[in-house]
């Protein structure tokens, strides 16, 4: 298959099943993913293996930060949430020392890394969806995973298998919304018509507000 069908076919699975790529398969898929463009090769990023009762610290650390480590239910229904998918990886960015390589560089590579994960995960037959929430970044979840000062966490891989039924087709993305030349008078003078596409017209907003 090649990269562009992969990526055209892949899609999130918010339901999985209990199996999930043993340690070996996951090191060949992440070695893989590891190829991200990388400024400097900085390898700015780790994720944390999570199987078994270790996803627990996801739930019990969303709980705290969220002031409800005291209320059994919240906490219960928390790590119920992390126990979803039978494999958790916490994405962690994790930027190096660097005089030419800004922390917003790193953490492109980081997020790099875990896209193409999800990728190379969905394509060698698993489940995947990406999940964040509005504590992903809180101290108690920071220090759940063992996270460095300098290290932020970009959400959790949660994966599984799957019973290899169609999800709901894509919406269609046009193209040409998202590309366009140099707005008009940016353009250097003489450079010539602009023959690819309206020029300078930005993408219509898009919110998640329905
Ligand atoms: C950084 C990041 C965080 C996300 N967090 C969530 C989340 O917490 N909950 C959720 O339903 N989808 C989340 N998503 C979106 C899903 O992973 C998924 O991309 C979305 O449901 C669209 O499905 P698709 O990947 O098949 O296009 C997140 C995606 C990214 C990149």
């Amino acid at each position: 298959m090649s990269v562009a069908d992969a990526a055209r076919r892949r899609r999130s699975r918010s339901k999985v099943g209990p199996s999930a790529p043993d340690r070996a398969q996951l090191l060949d898929l992440v070695e893989a993913a590891a190829t991200v463009a990388d400024h400097s090769g900085l390898q700015p990023w780790r994720l944390v293996e999570l199987r078994g009762d270790d996803r627990l610290v996801v739930g019990r650390s969303l709980a705290a930060a969220a002031g409800e480590a005291d209320d059994p239910r919240a906490v219960e229904k928390l790590e119920r949430k992390a126990l979803r998918a039978p494999l958790l990886l916490a994405v962690v960015s994790s930027p190096r020392e660097s005089r030419k390589v800004p922390a917003w560089e790193q953490e492109s590579v980081a997020s790099g890394v875990a896209h193409l994960l999800s990728l190379l995960l969905d394509e060698a037959g698993w489940g995947v969806m990406w999940r964040t929430g509005s504590s992903t970044r809180a101290p108690e979840v920071h220090a759940a995973h063992g996270l460095a000062p300098h290290e932020e966490l970009l959400g959790w891989l949660y994966v599984g298998d799957h019973d290899g039924r169609d999800t709901k087709p894509r919406r269609p993305v046009d193209p040409a919304r998202f590309v366009a030349p140099l707005p008009p008078g940016l353009r250097p003078a003489g450079s010539g018509p602009a023959d690819h596409g309206p020029e300078g017209r930005a993408p219509a907003p898009v919110t998640d507000a329905g």
